[in-house]
């Protein structure tokens, strides 16, 4: 069994030594033109080159949850596309929205500035009951975070294509219900996959529709985010901030007025980064399955792009 790696971020040696490690019968080796073709590939936005030059090739790994990279290219109907399924991530990325909830509605901002004044003063608890939390996509992702924000005991809904039930959260599907989700939504959580359905959903139309002192939370994809509408928002007083992990072009230009607001907060596409060891252990697991005729979980629908 061949399994090639084209990794485009990464570095891809501990990738290779990992694989080798986790499947010692195979022949595992990074991905250049002209390559001998390979039966499962490891791959990380590959070039279209790749699948153009893989014609044996069965499943492509992708290192990460979201495929909407690999959605753009020309990919044979027979490849199955399998994403990353969890491995680590869940945990992460509910840390990072818990945090970017609490440091919001406990106001911790303000007492930094109290701080760097040597200022001892109070703010009037508020209640959670008036802070609920709207989680758009409850996938993998999403319905990890939507059950630990439910555990610091603000309401929760969430938001899917079809029907999904999570304890404790209130569900709302499809298009039909999104102005009814919206609306009981102060502080909004996007984690949708990004696919020509979801691109552009956070624009002025949907999030105008939050309750006022709404609040932003984008972990998911740049593409989701209308940028000028949540400035245009924000100036109004209808949004009260947004912590943003991802960006329609990343690294984020150094001129973009995201990083001076101050009522955003910006980290560089690290809410839930790819964890290599488990990452590994997952895609070869998946690899001996598929060796025994099993079905595996991750596969990619690509009708639905996700
Ligand atoms: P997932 O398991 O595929 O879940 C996607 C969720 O979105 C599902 O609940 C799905 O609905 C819903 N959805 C998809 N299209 C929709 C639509 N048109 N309308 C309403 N709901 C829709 O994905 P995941 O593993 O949770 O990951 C989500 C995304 O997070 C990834 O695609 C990736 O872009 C992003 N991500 C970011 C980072 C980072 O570091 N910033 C890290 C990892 C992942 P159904 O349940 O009905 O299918
Ligand atoms: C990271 O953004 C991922 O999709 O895993």
């Amino acid at each position: 069994m061949r399994i090639a790696v084209c990794l485009t971020e990464q570095k891809a040696e501990p990738w290779l030594e990992g694989l080798r490690a986790a499947l010692p019968g195979a022949e595992v080796s990074a991905w250049a033109p002209g390559a001998a073709p390979a039966d499962h590939a490891v791959v990380w936005a590959p070039p279209q080159a790749f699948i153009d030059e893989q014609p044996g090739l069965q499943t492509l790994f992708n290192i990460g949850a979201g495929v909407d990279a690999l959605m753009k290219l020309r990919l044979p109907p027979t490849l199955k596309v399998v994403r990353l399924d969890d491995a680590g991530m869940a945990v992460q990325m509910a840390d990072y929205v818990c945090h970017a909830l609490i440091r919001h509605f406990r106001e911790f901002d303000g007492y930094e500035a109290d701080t760097a004044q040597g200022r001892w003063s109070f703010r009037k608890p508020r209640a959670r009951s008036e802070f609920p939390v709207g989680i758009l996509g409850l996938g993998v992702l999403g319905r990890r975070v939507a059950q630990a924000v439910a555990s610091f005991e603000f309401p929760v809904q969430g938001w899917s294509r079809t029907p999904q039930q999570v304890p404790g959260v209130r569900g709302y599907a499809g298009d039909a219900q999104l102005p009814q989700f919206l609306a009981a939504t102060r502080v909004l959580v996007c984690l949708l996959p990004l696919t020509p359905a979801t691109t552009d959903i956070l624009r002025k139309e949907t999030l105008s529709q939050l309750q006022p002192g709404g609040y932003a939370i984008n972990v998911a994809r740049g593409a989701h985010l209308v940028d000028a509408d949540l400035l245009a928002l924000l100036d109004s007083g209808h949004l009260a901030g947004a912590t943003l992990d991802v960006f329609r072009t990343e690294p984020l230009p150094a001129d973009h007025p995201f990083w001076r607001h101050p009522k955003i907060t910006v980290t560089p596409h690290t809410s839930a980064r790819t964890l290599r060891d488990e990452s590994i252990a997952q895609i070869a697991g998946k690899i001996r399955a598929l060796q025994r005729g099993e079905a595996i979980a991750g596969v990619v629908d690509p009708a639905r792009g996700y």
